[in-house]
């Protein structure tokens, strides 16, 4: 039977192209959602591919709405954790609550979605954990502190699961992307993102076909041996 994948966010943007392309695949694939409703029925339409909506920030959302993908589709094999937010300040300008509310959907999100599936896993034997993480983890970025804090924090959570995971045939890897042509970046003044394609070495913004090309291979058995790594795909913007 095919395997099952999850991926949060999965009905726009990067996360869209990621769940097309493990359908592609043979993967049965859940995209789940925050609110949009117009733009995630359109995707189901569009693709075929069940949407759920639940706020990944909220734990007992989380595990109620896995419960349900479960039920639906089968275990959950494949986590794609790639619901993500900004709420950009100059740090002397950062609110609390922008602080709290991306740590609460970049950070404590990716603990929310991968804990429910994690015993599930161990007891199959087989799981996959791929973390969407950002150039912006990786190198930092001025107004921001908040969402550079949950980036370069995916890093540690899937270093730290790959070593918790290995010997259950659990894999965890994050892809770092650089500017991608999303909403999220499209919606930046023009002049913000001229000067943001003019540091990409490569000439342009990457594409969302991209990275989910990148992960279609982590999750791959081909990538059995690939674990607690970083895929950086920012055209060359910036090197570990
Ligand atoms: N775009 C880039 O250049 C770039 C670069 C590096 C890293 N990234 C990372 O890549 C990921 C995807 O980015 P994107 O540009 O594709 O974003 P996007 O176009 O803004 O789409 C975000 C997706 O996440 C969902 N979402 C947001 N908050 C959520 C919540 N609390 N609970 C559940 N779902 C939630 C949204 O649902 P709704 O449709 O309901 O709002 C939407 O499906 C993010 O983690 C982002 O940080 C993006």
């Amino acid at each position: 039977m095919a395997r099952t994948a999850l991926v949060t966010g999965g009905s726009r943007g990067i996360g869209a192209a990621i769940s097309k392309a493990l359908k592609a695949e043979g993967y049965q694939v859940a995209a789940t959602y925050a609110g949009n409703t117009e733009k995630a029925n359109a995707f189901s339409e569009e693709t075929g591919i069940k949407t759920y909506k639940w706020n990944v920030a909220d734990y007992d959302e989380s595990k109620a709405g896995i419960e349900q993908v479960e039920a639906d589709l089968g275990p959950i094999d494949i986590i794609v954790a790639n619901a993500g937010i900004t709420r950009d300040a100059p740090f002397h300008k950062m609110k609390p609550e922008q602080w709290k509310e991306v740590i609460d959907t970049n950070l404590t999100g990716v603990f929310n979605t991968v804990h429910p599936v994690w015993p599930g896993m161990r007891e199959r034997g087989f799981g996959r954990i791929v973390v969407i993480s950002s150039i912006n983890g990786q190198k930092g970025q001025f107004a921001q502190v908040n969402y550079a804090a949950t980036k370069a924090g995916d890093l540690g959570i899937i270093k730290s699961l790959a070593q918790e995971g290995a010997s259950k045939g659990i894999t965890a890897n994050a892809v770092c992307p650089g500017y991608i042509a999303t909403e999220m970046v499209m919606a930046v003044p023009e002049k913000v993102r001229e000067a943001i394609i003019g540091q990409i070495p490569t000439g342009r913004l990457g594409e969302p076909e991209e990275i989910a090309r990148c992960v279609s291979f982590l999750v791959s058995d081909d990538a059995q041996f690939i674990n607690g790594s970083t895929i950086s795909a920012n055209g060359g913007q910036f090197f570990v």
